[in-house]
């Protein structure tokens, strides 16, 4: 199989992770002969500084024709002014609006070895496995808006088209998993989110099997942490999405962990580890590469249909936390530590080790 994908490593500890997650591509081609072609671009902050823009056009024009991105992470101290012109989550909304990206997928599992990493009890997050889907390209993050000295506004916009097509997503979703759907809306004060509730709906119907539960986002924000294990699969507005998905992130310990894919009407897609670009730990060896070595297990399954690859990532992850090995972020003291290319590395050979059973 040949395949071209970009890599936009971004800021901060963007670079680290992405090294990471392409060591594990270039194992699963050698153990499985495929080809994978990288074209490397800027984007957010790196940009900035080179371009002058959080996302050039060659950036945007590589990303259109290639069969899946694969981001690190934007953003940084030295961009963070949020009255500049030039800031680099432009290059985030930018990509996600020039490649049509409407449906995030943000899942969350509690891994059974990390459970007492959590800040939550264990008896509370054991068995969490949900998945949000993510409206990405509409509502507030893109409605019409206007930054006055006195007054300002933003406009959380949707059309019956935008709703039916991301709730269709998520109700493909939940047929594959358990076969429940909880929207999440503010019904009672939005006239937006009473279309969006209508319009679900009426999308259930094609999907009798499935359970759809609605749900206002102040009381699903509370649900989500005193009973995260009840949820499936989650499906919401840009804005609720990006608040519960941060949320929803801490049940499984660290934010280090979690993969993420936003994806359009084809194949391809972006993906990205869901954690920002903590500059803070960047260049140190301590950020954790398995959020980023998800999202490339995500892009196997999703954008290349290598369903078998993705399961091998996914196993070697799963192996190395069982062996006790852990980068900062989810160690203690009794753990095994190791920094970010010591677990790149440690993913890989346990891919090879289970290659090698078989
Ligand atoms: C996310 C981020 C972005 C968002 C920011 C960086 C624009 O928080 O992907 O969740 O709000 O969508
Ligand atoms: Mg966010």
């Amino acid at each position: 199989m040949n395949v071209k994908i970009v890599l936009l490593p971004g800021d901060g500890i963007g670079p680290e992770v992405v090294t990471e997650a392409v060591k594990v591509l270039n194992a699963i081609c050698d153990m499985y002969g495929h080809k994978f072609e990288y074209t490397e671009r800027p984007i957010g902050g790196v940009a900035i500084d080179i371009a002058g823009t959080a996302l050039p056009d060659e950036t945007l024009q590589a990303c259109q024709s290639a069969d899946a991105v694969l981001l690190g992470a934007v953003g940084g101290p030295k961009w963070s002014d949020p009255s500049a012109a030039v800031r680099p989550e432009q290059g985030l909304l930018g990509i996600r609006e020039g490649l049509g990206l409407y449906a995030n997928l943000r899942p969350v599992r509690v891994y059974d070895e990390l459970a007492d990493s959590s800040s939550l009890k264990t008896e509370t997050i054991s068995g969490v496995d949900l998945l949000v889907v993510r409206e990405l390209t509409g509502g507030i993050y893109f409605g019409k808006r206007q930054e006055g000295s006195e007054t300002a506004y933003d406009t959380m916009i949707y059309s019956n088209a935008e709703v039916q097509r991301i709730a269709h997503v998520a109700f493909k979703a939940a047929m594959k998993r358990r076969k429940k759907v909880a929207s999440i809306d503010k019904a009672n004060v939005l006239a937006s989110s009473r279309l969006w509730r209508r319009v679900v709906e009426g999308v259930a119907v094609d999907y009798p099997e499935v359970t759809l539960e609605h749900m206002l986002v102040d009381s699903a924000a509370m649900k989500l942490i005193r009973y995260p294990a009840e949820f499936d699969v989650i499906v919401t507005a840009n804005m609720f999405g990006d608040i519960l998905t941060d949320e929803a992130s801490m049940l499984s310990g660290s934010l280090g962990m979690l993969p993420s894919a936003s994806l359009g009407d084809g194949k391809a897609g972006m993906y990205e580890p869901v954690h920002g670009s903590a500059p803070d730990i960047a260049g140190k060896a301590l950020a954790n590469p398995i959020g980023a070595i998800m999202s490339a297990a995500m892009l196997l399954r999703t954008s290349l249909g290598l369903d078998q690859e993705a399961k091998t990532v996914e196993w070697a992850v799963e192996d190395v936390l069982s062996r006790g090995y852990r980068t900062a972020d989810i160690a203690k003291p009794e753990d095994r530590h190791v920094g970010t290319s010591e677990m790149g590395n440690l993913v890989v050979k346990a891919m090879q080790r289970r290659k090698d059973a078989k």
